[in-house]
Order: structure tokens, then sequence, then C-alpha cells
């Protein structure tokens, strides 16, 4: 289950499929897509109320969150493309509360993303035939789902997230952010470690 980079970052050849896209999919897929750009400014707004609050570990997860939002807004910005439609942000608010709250809201929304947001479109890709959709939106669940594990960790063990320490990673294709690299390439889509972005 390999992607690319250059199928990634250089047009998705979706263009076949394009013909056969069912609005109601392209519907759902923009407003995931505008979600993922109100993800970026949000996990900014979020790092910077973490590193107030000298939660230095919480802020490096919220800045390799951005950094995984903005690998996902091109990937999915390219499917929007192919089917025609127009990417943009959905524009909700990035207010940050405290760290503890930004957390939950965060969990709660990568939650949400994991079990229901991706597997339904994963599914209507899949009963369209549309196989590059089904590569990009099946790695982004599976990052998401990752995510949310990180989010639950921080959550759980809030003060010993304090003080700096912890090193993210973010793979450029699937969007992973992973605490540590511990594995040679990236466990969902194959991306040698080296290409990694390294969030501290
Ligand atoms: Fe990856």
């Amino acid at each position: 289950m390999k992607i690319g980079l250059a199928a990634v970052a250089g047009g998705l050849s979706a263009r076949s499929h394009a013909a056969d896209a069912d609005p109601a999919f392209l519907a759902n897929l923009l407003r995931v897509q505008g979600q993922k750009m109100d993800e970026d400014l949000r996990f900014t707004a979020f790092a910077l109320k973490a590193d107030a609050e000298a939660y230095a570990q919480v802020a490096a997860l919220f800045r390799a969150s951005a950094v995984s939002a903005k690998v996902q807004v091109r990937s999915h910005a390219s499917l929007v493309k192919e089917l025609g439609g127009t990417p943009k942000a959905a524009g909700d608010k990035a207010d940050a509360a405290s760290t503890k709250d930004n957390l939950a809201f965060a969990l709660k929304e990568a939650t949400h993303e994991a079990e229901t947001l991706y597997p339904e479109l994963v599914k209507a890709a899949q009963d369209k035939g549309m196989g590059v959709a089904v590569r990009v939106l099946t790695y982004s669940k599976a990052a998401i789902t990752e995510q949310a594990k990180l989010y639950r960790t921080a959550l759980e063990h809030l003060e010993e997230w304090k003080g700096a320490g912890k090193v993210f990673y973010v793979c450029p294709v699937c969007g992973l952010a992973t605490l540590g690299m511990a594995t040679e390439v990236c466990p969902i889509c194959h991306t040698p470690k080296g290409m990694f972005t390294k969030v501290v």
C-alpha cells in the first residue's frame, strides 16, 4: 500500500474517475478539506497557548499536528481539484481555550474523523472505484487514528508533558505524526524516515 511522493505532490492521477465523481462525495471531501485547512490554524493557536502554559511537549504535539494538517490539506486539495472542486477553508474559529480543553477538543475531533468521517469517505470512494482517493483517504484515516492516541496520552498524563523533551516526526506523504521515529519507513505509507519533518 505505497504511494509515491510525486503522485501526491505533483498531481494525483484520478482524472479517469473525474467524470464519475459523485456530487455528494465531492461535497463531503470539500468539507473535510476545509476542516483540515482550519486545523492548521487551530493547532498553531493551540501550540502558542500550550507554550504560554508551560506545556512545551503538548505545544510540540500541536505543532506536529499543524504540519500533519498541512500535508493532508495538500493531498486532499489535489483530490478536490481532480474532481472539479475548489478547496477552501471551512472558516471555523481558531480560538484557544486551556491546554487541557484544547487537547480534549483535538481528541474529540480526531476520533470523529477516524471513526466516522474518513471511513465514510473511504467507503464512498471504494464504491465509485476511485483507487487514488481510496488510498489517500485511507492514509489520512490511519494517520488521524494515531494522532488521536497521542492526544489521549497527553491528556491522561498532562502534568508529565510540561517542559521540553519530546520530539515528533511527521510523514510528508500521509501526514502521520509520531512521537520519536522507531521504524526506517513510515508504518502507513512506507516513506523513508529521512524524509520526515522533525518537530520539537
Ligand atoms: Fe506516511
